[in-house]
């Protein structure tokens, strides 16, 4: 009997100290809401308060994708399984950017299939990311936010230099330039997904899209030149002309390859499919600022990466946009 309750009174002294440590971890824990916390810390603007909170600044614009005849023999993608497919294409500047005269770019591509079947696919100008878990994702903006009004650049560079993924990110971009147009602008997936393959096998992949009109930066003295709004006055005058072209690749993983790490280069050569021409022919104005665009709206055939931070991203995605309402 006396073994009995000092049993159960241990027992019960271990499960105590087993709640409070996870309540510990919990209250620690990173979830979309409290990245969204950071990016209103961040990035908001009272005077704008239903702007996107992060790639706000924008425009739309509207094209054809044609699938190649090399991806249906390949993939089980049934979406893909058409001569074309509309597309609505956004374009964006990084995070609170205002001034086109910086490096980071976003695309978004919306197939619009038949059946109401869609695929969005949400891309940057970067091969890879700077965050590997959502963890690093929140400690990268948030070393940002001013304390006292101040933004404390000597913190910053000293985090960057002793986080491996920031460190490795910050390398990366010194080799990308400010494009002289969404049309001289390759995109990238970023994350790693799984293609249905004709057999039903799965095939990890990334995807690109390279602009036909090849990747073109401006020096330093021209970027100095242009306009801070020169992107979409640029795409404008463009596009009167003959469509901005892109041709889609699935980048398919070697074996050494990390699959579950968006801030890992692959480098070397890669088998890749053809997926298909993307052609943007018209600029459609500024409504779709006020979408969402979901990156795990996948077709049947294209199932989601399995990296940390994918989940959360698009759960993030959901709670700014129901914040901007
Ligand atoms: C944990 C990881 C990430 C988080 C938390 C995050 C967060 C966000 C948020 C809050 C928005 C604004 C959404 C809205 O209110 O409509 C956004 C937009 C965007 N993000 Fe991310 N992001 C993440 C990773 C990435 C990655 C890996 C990429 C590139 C592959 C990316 C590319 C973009 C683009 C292009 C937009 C603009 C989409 C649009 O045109 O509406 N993000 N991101």
């Amino acid at each position: 009997m006396k073994n009995r309750i000092g049993f159960s009174r241990i027992y019960s002294i271990a499960t105590s100290l087993m709640l409070l440590c996870s309540g510990i971890l919990m209250a620690d824990e990173v979830d979309a809401e409290k990245i969204a916390d950071t990016f209103y810390k961040l990035n908001y603007n009272p005077k704008t308060p239903h702007m996107k909170i992060n790639h706000a600044k924008g425009f739309c614009s509207i094209g054809q994708f044609r699938p190649s005849n090399e991806v249906t023999k390949r993939l089980n993608i049934k979406l893909l399984d058409k001569k074309e497919i509309p597309a609505l294409v956004r374009y964006s500047l990084g995070g609170a950017e205002m001034d086109d005269r910086s490096k980071g770019r976003g695309m978004v591509v919306k197939l619009q299939g038949e059946d109401g079947a869609t695929w969005t696919m949400v891309m940057l100008n970067s091969e890879i990311n700077f965050a590997r878990t959502p963890e690093e994702f929140l400690k990268f903006f948030e070393m940002k936010i001013p304390v006292n009004g101040k933004v404390d650049v000597q913190k910053i560079k000293e985090i960057t230099q002793s986080t491996p993924s920031f460190k490795n990110f910050s390398a990366y971009m010194k080799n990308v330039g400010i494009s002289k147009s969404v049309a001289n602008t390759a995109y990238y997936s970023i994350h790693t997904f799984w293609f249905e393959g004709v057999d039903g096998k799965q095939i990890a992949a990334r995807w690109k899209f390279i602009p036909t009109d090849g990747v073109k930066y401006f020096s330093d003295s021209e970027a100095k030149k242009q306009s801070k709004d020169f992107l979409q006055s640029e795409f404008k005058t463009r596009v009167a002309k003959k469509p901005i072209g892109y041709k889609m690749y699935l980048v398919l993983a070697n074996p050494n390859d990390p699959t579950d790490d968006t801030t890992a280069l692959w480098s070397g050569k890669h088998k890749e499919i053809f997926v298909g021409d993307l052609s943007v022919d018209s600029y459609d104005g500024l409504g779709c600022n006020g979408d969402v665009f979901f990156p795990n709206d996948l077709p049947s055939g294209v199932n989601p990466p399995k990296d940390p931070i994918f989940q959360i991203r698009n759960e993030t995605y959901g709670v700014t946009f129901g914040r901007r309402q």
